[in-house]
């Protein structure tokens, strides 16, 4: 990407050194990816310019004889996608998702039964902080102290106890898979609607690596982590809840849509269907064991005994560091991840006992189980010793070489890989060209 062209030099060389820092980074952060140079180019579009508040159709403006055919496309892949009867595309965000079906299913007052925060629950399921916490009557389940995993006849028992009218499966670092059919049933039982959030592993859902999440009322999932797309989320649902959800949505928490955004999202889809996609979403998963494997033989206690989805969560308390000196650590060595709470927390948010990381950006790299092996080695070398800075010089130094010889959006200027030694297996596509 050559960006010295641009008059706005200001801007543009900060651009630069962002996108070389994504390139010379090892970027374990479970929530991020590379999307492709195909998505990043739909973003990028004058479809910025144009207002389309309502949908496909039904418009409050003129003008959007391309626009509705560029949203009925998006509409039309996501949901043979993810196999429902009907998709919005238009939410900005995941929380925003999650808003627009909280308000078209439930009155202010009502329970909704989510994960707790700490046992791995996103902010937009309850917390006191969000505006779930404040208008809806929360209840929370959990991991149970011992294993760390879910026990769904205990969830079971906290539904009939508690009676929600929604109930909240998903999660943002429970590195085990949730068995979505198994909340749908509990939630028939107790007759509350069922919102799985497949933001995290919405890539492995597709690619059939997942358990399926096709019986919940409403599924909701960002578009920019496992799934590899542009910054965004979507809702899915069938026919009877269709009206409900896209009236909450427009007019309901936004207005006008982001109608280049929602290109991307469906140049996204159809990434996401091809087989390659597959391929990768079995590599996050191969990469995840090998990353969890290598941390455990070099010293570190991983939360839940380990993973079977993309991520890791690492319990740094028994080195004497929280999360916070842990991933600056990492940092220092060009390593990025993030500082997060663990179930029975005993720290604070900003200065929790866990360390999350994940495997599906290295992935989209074209990293295997060999680098994920180093990489483990690094991250315990450096979070036993967590105050050597020469360690960490020389990590960077190696982990700046590694990533040199897997280049996304071609190579930063001064680092070219050496010949021969570029690994891209989703091919161009995916990258536009590499180096
Ligand atoms: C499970 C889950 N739901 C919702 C969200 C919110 O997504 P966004 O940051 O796009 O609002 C996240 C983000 O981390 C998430 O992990």
């Amino acid at each position: 990407m050559d960006y010295s062209k641009e008059p706005d030099q200001k801007i543009f060389s900060l651009i630069e050194q962002e996108v070389t820092r994504q390139q010379q980074g090892l970027i374990l952060i479970p929530s991020e990816n590379y999307a492709s140079l195909s998505v990043i180019r739909a973003m990028g579009t004058p479809l910025s310019n144009k207002y389309s508040e309502g949908y496909p159709g039904k418009r409050y403006y003129s003008g959007n004889k391309f626009i509705d055919q560029i949203e009925e496309l998006a509409i039309e892949r996501a949901k043979k996608l993810f196999g429902f009867d009907h998709a919005n595309v238009q939410p900005h965000s995941g929380s925003t998702a999650n808003q627009a079906v909280i308000l078209a299913l439930l009155k202010p007052g009502d329970k909704i039964l989510s994960l707790d925060l700490n046992h791995g629950g996103h902010l937009s399921h309850g917390s006191r902080l969000n505006f779930t916490g404040k208008f809806y009557n929360i209840a929370s389940y959990g991991v149970e102290k011992d294993t760390e995993q879910l026990n769904y006849d205990h969830l079971e028992m906290i539904a009939k106890k508690e009676m929600p009218q929604l109930i909240i499966s998903g999660s943002t670092s429970y590195p085990k898979q949730f068995d979505f059919d198994r909340v749908g049933q509990i939630a028939k039982t107790v007759g509350a609607f069922h919102l799985a959030d497949i933001g995290h592993v919405a890539g492995l859902a597709v690619a059939g690596k997942h358990y399926p999440c096709q019986s919940a009322d409403i599924v909701t999932t960002t578009t920019h982590k496992t799934l590899r797309g542009p910054r965004g989320a979507i809702i899915l649902c069938q026919q009877e809840l269709a009206e409900q959800i896209d009236r909450a949505v427009f007019p309901g928490v936004q207005g006008g849509p982001l109608e280049n955004i929602i290109a991307a999202k469906a140049v996204c889809f159809l990434e996401a269907r091809q087989p390659e996609f597959k391929i990768y979403a079995q590599q996050i998963l191969d990469n995840a064991l090998a990353l969890a494997k290598s941390l455990t033989e070099n010293d570190l206690r991983l939360v839940s005994g380990g993973t079977d989805t993309h991520l890791v969560l690492v319990d740094v308390r028994p080195l004497g560091i929280d999360g916070q000196k842990a991933t600056l650590a990492l940092e220092n060595s060009g390593i990025y991840a993030n500082k997060n709470v663990i179930p029975f927390e005993t720290g604070t948010p900003f200065k929790p006992s866990g360390v999350r990381l994940g495997t599906p950006a290295l992935t989209t790299r074209g990293m295997k189980e060999k680098e994920m092996e180093k990489i483990g080695s690094w991250i315990s070398q450096l979070l036993h010793q967590s105050d050597d800075l020469t360690l960490q010089k020389k990590i960077k130094e190696e982990a700046t070489e590694l990533t040199n010889l897997f280049p996304v959006y071609g190579a930063p200027r001064a680092s070219l890989p050496k010949a021969g030694k570029r690994v891209v297996p989703l091919g161009d596509t995916a990258f536009g060209g590499g180096t």
